[in-house]
C-alpha cells in the first residue's frame, strides 16, 4: 500500500483525480489518497474528493506547499493539473517521488529522441503546456500525439519517464478532439504507473488447482498488487480482494505469448509452476530477458520430464530406488520381462504424459500388455521403464531449493485412484492430507538425506535447481524410504494442503531465493491438520465428456464467501454470469483445516454435501485422510 497526495487546480475537471480514485476503488492500485491539495477553491476536483471523504487542503502560494505536504508525508505526490511552480525545496524533499503527466513525448535523456509507432520522430513539446502542446502536434503535422508520465526533476518538462502513450492524429482532429482522446490515455497511464509503484505483479504459469493455490497465496502478500495466470482458470477470478487476470488462450509452453504478458504488464515475478512449462524452457527464456523467475531450468527439470534420465541420476547419486530397466523398444521390454520371475511391475513412459503414463501390472502378462500400450503416449513413450513394484506407504515431500541449499517445507499424502479403498484407475491425484502421521523424525532424516544428495548431484552436473522440488516417496515395512519420482513443481492437490500451512509471505520467499538469500528464510508453519477433497465430473479419468457443460449448483457461496477454515481452489470449472459449469475432469478442490483429521474431514465433507450436478454427476472420494484416521 502506498499513500498519495494528489495536487489539483482549476485547469481541467478533475478527471485524472477521478481516474485514480476509481482505480483505487477497483483495487487496481494498492494505494490511499491521504490528501488532495488545491491552489484554489474553484478546482472541480474538490467536489470529487469530498464525495469520497478524502481530505482537501489548500496551498495558495508556492511557498506553502512543502509544509502542507509534510503534514501528510505521502509516498508519492501526484500532479493532476497543478498550475503552481513546484519549488526546488519540494523537489528535493520528495526526490523521485513526484509524478507528472506531460502532453508530449519526453525522451530518456536530454539529447535523446522518441520514435512514434510509425517510426517518425515524436514531439517532446518541451515548455508547452496543455492546449499549447496539443496545438503543437497539429501545427507540426505530426502523425502521432502522445503523453508521458515522468518523475519531476529540477529540469523543466524532463525527468525519468515511467510510461508513454501514443495517439494517432486524425485528419479531422481539432485541439479539442485530440486533447479529449489524449486525456483518456493519460488517465490510463497514470493508473498504470501507480499500479507499478504500488505493488508487485506476479504471473503464475498454470491453469489448475496448483495455479489456484499459488494465486491465492501470492494475493495474501501485502507487497503484491495483482496476480496474473496463464492459462489460469475461471475460479481464480472469483472472491478475491485484489485484481486477478487470466489468459485462457495462452498455453503453459507458449513462450512468445508469456513473454508478451510479462512485458505488457511489467510483471515483477513469474512462477513457473507447471511441468510442461519447465520442459519447454519457460524459466530459461524468461531469465535471459532479465525477468525474475521462480522455477527450475529445463536442464534441472529433466529430473521430472525424463524418467529414464532421472532414474540413472538417482542411481549415480546413491538415492534409494526400486530396481528398474530402461527400454527403448517394445521388443527389448518383452525380452527383459521373459528373463524375470513372475512379479508385480510398474511400466512407465519416460516423458511427460499428464500424469497418465504410469501403468501398474499385477503380473508379467499384464506388464507385457502395458509395454504394448506405451505406444499411445507418442514421443513420451518411446523410451519406457519397467520397475520393481514397491510396497508400503506413499507420501510427498516438498523443498524450496536454490542450488546446494534447500528447506523442506511440508509433507502430504495423495490419493491417486478414483474410488475409495484405492480402487479404480489412477488420476492426477484427487485428495490429500497433511501433515501425514507416517512422517516421523526417522523418516524425515532420510528425506533430508535424499534432498541433500539430489540437489548436490544436480549442482555437480552443472544443472543447479531453483524452485520447488517434489519428492514422491514410499516407506517400506522396515521404515526405509525409496524414491518413486521427483517432480519439478508443487504437486496438485498436495500444494493445496501444504501451501496454506506456511505462514510466510510467498512473494518474499520467492524473491529471497532468487536473490541468493535462501539461508535467511525462516519458514513458520501453523499446526493445523488439513485435508483437500477434489470434486470431479463423473467418468473422470476415463471419459467424462457426457458431463461437460453441465451446471454445478451451490458452488457460488462456497467460492465467494467460504466459511472459516475452508478454501476452494478451482480447476476445470467455467464461470458464466455467476453460474458454474463443468469444463474438465478435476473440477475444484475443497480444503478444510482443523485441529485434527476427524474435524478437517467433517468440515470438508459438510461443505461438499451441498454441491450438486444433475444426474448425480458429481464424484469425490469419501475416504480422504483414511490413513491417519486409523492411527
Ligand atoms: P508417477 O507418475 O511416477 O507419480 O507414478 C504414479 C503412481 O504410481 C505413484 O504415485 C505410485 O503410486 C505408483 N508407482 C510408480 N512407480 C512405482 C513403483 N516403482 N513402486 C510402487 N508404486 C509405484
Ligand atoms: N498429485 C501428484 C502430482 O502432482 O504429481
Amino acid at each position: 500500500m502506498i499513500t498519495l497526495a494528489v495536487l489539483i487546480s482549476n485547469y481541467g475537471t478533475g478527471t485524472n483525480l477521478q481516474a485514480i480514485i476509481d482505480a483505487i476503488k477497483k483495487k487496481q492500485i494498492n494505494a490511499k489518497i491521504t490528501v488532495v491539495v488545491s491552489d484554489t477553491k474553484e478546482a472541480k476536483g474538490i467536489e470529487r474528493a469530498k464525495k469520497e471523504k478524502i481530505k482537501v487542503d489548500f496551498s495558495y502560494k508556492k511557498e506553502e506547499l512543502l509544509k502542507i505536504l509534510n503534514k501528510y508525508n505521502p509516498d508519492y505526490v501526484v500532479l493532476a493539473g497543478w498550475k503552481q511552480i513546484i519549488t526546488d525545496e519540494v523537489i528535493d524533499t520528495y526526490n523521485s517521488r513526484i509524478l507528472n503527466v506531460h502532453p508530449g513525448l519526453i525522451p530518456d535523456d536530454m539529447e535523446g529522441e522518441v520514435k512514434n509507432p510509425d517510426g517518425s520522430l515524436a514531439l517532446w513539446n518541451k515548455g508547452k503546456l496543455a492546449e499549447k502542446a496539443i496545438q503543437n502536434f497539429l501545427d507540426q503535422k505530426a502523425t502521432y500525439a502522445g503523453s508521458s508520465v515522468h518523475l519531476l526533476t529540477h529540469e523543466f518538462d524532463f525527468g525519468p519517464v515511467l510510461k508513454r502513450t501514443f495517439e494517432k492524429i486524425k485528419k479531422t482532429d481539432s485541439v479539442n478532439s485530440l486533447y479529449a482522446r489524449i486525456k483518456n490515455k493519460e488517465h490510463e497511464i497514470y493508473v498504470d504507473v501507480l499500479k507499478q509503484l504500488s505493488g508487485a505483479t506476479i504471473l503464475v504459469i498454470d491453469g489448475g488447482g496448483r495455479g489456484s493455490a499459488l494465486v491465492k497465496k501470492y494475493l495474501e502478500s501485502p507487497l503484491v498488487s495483482q496476480v496474473l495466470a496463464a492459462p489460469g482458470n475461471d475460479l481464480m477470478l472469483v472472491g478475491n480482494n485484489k485484481p486477478v487476470r487470466v489468459f485462457p488462450n495462452v498455453k503453459t509452453t507458449d513462450i512468445k505469448s508469456i513473454k508478451k504478458i510479462v512485458i505488457e504488464n511489467n510483471v515483477d515475478l513469474v512462477d513457473v509452476a507447471q511441468d510442461d512449462a519447465v520442459q519447454a524452457g519457460v524459466t530459461d527464456a524468461l531469465s535471459r530477458m532479465d525477468v525474475k523467475v521462480f522455477g527450475p531450468t529445463k536442464a534441472a527439470g529433466q529430473i521430472e520430464w525424463d524418467k529414464a534420465w532421472a532414474r540413472n541420476f538417482m542411481k549415480n547419486n546413491k538415492i534409494p530406488i526400486p530396481a528398474y530397466k530402461i527400454c527403448k523398444s517394445e521388443g527389448q521390454g518383452i525380452k527383459f520381462l521373459k528373463s524375470q520371475k513372475e512379479s508385480e511391475w510398474y511400466i512407465k513412459a519416460s516423458g511427460l504424459a499428464l500424469g497418465k503414463g504410469v501403468i501398474y501390472a499385477k503380473n508379467n502378462k499384464d506388464a507385457k500388455e502395458a509395454i504394448i500400450k506405451m505406444k499411445k503416449f507418442g514421443k513420451s513413450g518411446e523410451t519406457f521403464l519397467i520397475e520393481e513394484c514397491l510396497k508400503g506407504e506413499e507420501f510427498t515431500s516438498f523443498a524450496i531449493v536454490d542450488a546446494n541449499k534447500f528447506i523442506i517445507v511440508g509433507h502430504a499424502q495423495d490419493h491417486k485412484t478414483i474410488y475409495d479403498d484405492n480402487k479404480g484407475p489412477n488420476t492426477g491425484g484427487i485428495g490429500c492430507n497433511s501433515p501425514p502421521k507416517a512422517i516421523n523424525k526417522k523418516i524425515e532424516t532420510q528425506i533430508e538425506s535424499i534432498f541433500e544428495k539430489t540437489v548436490s548431484g544436480l549442482v555437480k552436473l552443472k544443472r543447479p535447481y531453483t524452485g520447488i522440488l517434489y519428492l514422491g516417496g514410499m516407506i517400506d515395512k522396515k521404515g526405509k524410504v525409496f524414491v518413486i519420482e521427483f517432480n519439478a513443481r508443487w504437486g496438485d492437490p498436495e500444494v493445496e494442503v501444504v501451501l496454506p500451512s506456511i505462514k510466510n509471505d510467498l512473494y518474499k520467499i520467492a524473491k529471497m531465493v532468487i536473490n541468493d538469500k535462501i539461508k535467511e528464510i525462516k519458514i513458520t508453519k501453523d499446526n493445523l491438520y488439513r485435508i483437500v477433497v477434489t470434486a470431479c465430473a463423473k467418468g473422470y479419468p476415463i471419459d467424462n465428456t457426457k458431463v461437460i457443460g453441465k451446471e454445478i449448483y451451490n458452488l457460488d457461496n462456497l467460492v465467494k464467501d467460504a466459511p472459516a477454515h475452508i478454501q476452494v481452489f478451482g480447476a476445470g470449472t467455467k464461470v458464466r454470469d455467476n453460474k458454474y459449469f463443468v469444463a474438465g475432469g478435476r473440477l475444484f478442490h475443497v480444503m478444510a483445516e482443523a485441529k485434527n483429521v476427524q474435524e478437517a474431514r467433517k468440515i470438508a465433507y459438510n461443505a461438499l454435501s451441498k454441491i450438486r450436478i444433475d444426474g448425480n454427476n458429481l464424484h469425490y472420494r469419501k475416504d480422504i485422510g483414511y490413513r491417519d484416521l486409523k492411527r
